[in-house]
């Protein structure tokens, strides 16, 4: 990768910017989370409501936080600060990075024990333990995993440890190689388990529960449970994509390139969804709303029937396992650039600290589904649920809705403008006035019902 006369460092290409930026969209949120919330919150009008949250909100809060990056081409602390002093405005603005660098870390203390799920299932599905598997005995199998906190640790830890290795060696030389060729093969083998599944599950079944909307079952919960998926599918309101946007190269255009991502994004989630749910409507043992263990279910009794299934299974959960990787990638970056921007340590030290500390926090997560499966937090989340509920669905959407205020009346117009200077006029016009009011308001709308609803 080369380094540029400024000394920042920029992905050399547009294109792998794109993909790296698609590295830290694509994830678990995708194939994990989106199938599972989907089925808890009562099918396609939730898919539905979430595709309006991409659009309406996601979007123009990707673009802006995009343009932050790009302008600055800072870590994202030192991004909002530079903005701020051009505008001479309150310094109090960097609220929105520092939160988005703690967020980044909560969110990976148990991104990464269910990351460490998949690793464990890759081990599974390659010794041939799928094979003629029933969808009860993958259900035992599965509750056996949660009820081992240790075997739970280990993997978390591996794949905390596979993070850190990545962070330390830098963004722009691992992240940006590595994702080039594994995000299309992850893509295209998720079309072939969606083909297989289509093939022999209820496919008809699946289409219209993803599509076929019934609003009589959508609750205020519900619909702030879309909105935050939105978020942290997108890899918004923490500062990830401030991140990368620094190191975006400068003939890339910030509004193509996140309409792209999004878009990327959202196919992935609605395939996983369509080649999850085709089994899991033909398996009388498996409903939509099993929670977290869905993915964990209903796939292995589909490698474990299908033809060459050993070694498909098996490459799915490692090519699964990357897209995780690539996300958790980003949950940590922005505190490690800050860090090392700051304080002058190097990369090295400091990945390994937030890292550790993040692995720390994560324990609280494996203990969840086992020993502390019974400790309720307002009588209802487990501390994973916890931590879940409250990174999702309130600080990535609060850190959403100040970058969109920030951007639309903080930020100097011509700095902003800027990086949009090659959008047709009307859709830059509908972007400001998204930032300015559509996307501040509907953020509080929603986040003040869903909020209630929650807690009465
Ligand atoms: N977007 C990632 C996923 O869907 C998670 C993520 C959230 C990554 C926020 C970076 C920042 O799995």
């Amino acid at each position: 990768m080369s380094l540029d006369s400024i000394n920042t460092p920029r992905w050399s290409r547009r294109f792998t910017f794109i993909l790296a930026a698609t590295g830290a969209a694509v994830g678990l949120g995708n194939i994990w989370k989106f199938p599972y919330i989907m089925g808890e919150n009562g099918g396609a009008a939730f898919v539905l409501v979430y595709l309006l949250c991409i659009l309406i909100v996601g979007l123009p809060v990707m673009i802006a936080e995009m343009t932050i990056g790009k302008s600055a081409r800072k870590s994202p602390v030192g991004s909002v600060l530079s903005m701020v002093s051009e505008a001479n405005a309150s310094r109090y603005w960097s609220i929105i990075a520092w939160m988005g660098c703690i967020t980044g870390l909560i969110i990976l203390s148990y991104y990464s024990v269910i990351a460490g799920w998949v690793l464990h299932y890759i081990g599974d599905a390659f010794s041939g333990s799928f094979q003629g598997i029933t969808p009860a005995s993958a259900g035992e199998s599965f509750d056996a995993l949660l009820a081992a906190p240790s075997t739970l640790l280990i993997w978390h830890s591996v794949f905390m440890g596979m993070t850190i290795a990545v962070v330390a060696a830098g963004v722009t030389q691992g992240v940006g190689r590595a994702v080039e060729f594994l995000m299309p093969l992850l893509f295209a083998l998720l079309l072939i388990v969606l083909a297989y599944s289509a093939w022999v599950g209820d496919f008809a079944t699946a289409f219209s529960y993803m599509f076929k909307p019934d609003f009589s079952n959508l609750s205020g919960q519900a619909v702030l449970t879309a909105l935050g998926h939105a978020f942290f599918s997108l890899a918004l309101g923490m500062g990830a994509l401030m991140a990368y946007g620094a190191y975006m190269p400068e003939n890339s255009s910030v509004a193509r390139s996140a309409v792209l991502v999004a878009l990327l994004d959202t196919l992935v989630a609605l395939v996983a969804g369509l080649a999850i749910y085709p089994i899991v409507f033909a398996t009388p043992d498996l409903a939509p709303d099993s929670g977290p263990g869905l993915l964990f279910q209903s796939l292995p009794v589909a490698f474990g029937s299908m033809s060459g299934g050993v070694i498909m299974g098996g490459i799915f959960f490692v090519l699964v396992a990357v897209a995780a990787w690539s996300s958790s990638i980003a949950l940590i970056e922005p505190s490690v650039a800050f860090w090392t921007e700051r304080k002058k340590i190097s990369r090295i030290p400091a990945t390994l600290i937030l890292g550790v500390a993040c692995w720390f926090v994560g324990i609280g997560s494996v203990l969840s589904f086992n020993l502390w499966k019974n400790y309720k937090l307002f009588d209802k989340f487990t501390f994973f649920d916890f931590v879940d509920f409250l990174t999702a669905n309130i600080l990535l959407p609060f850190g959403g809705l100040l970058t969109a205020i920030f951007v639309g009346y903080i930020v100097v117009t011509k700095t902003r403008d800027e990086q949009l200077l090659n959008m047709p006029p009307l859709l830059k016009t509908i972007l400001i006035w998204s930032l300015k009011v559509v996307a501040p308001l509907l953020i509080a709308l929603v986040m003040s019902v869903g909020l209630i609803k929650t807690f009465t």
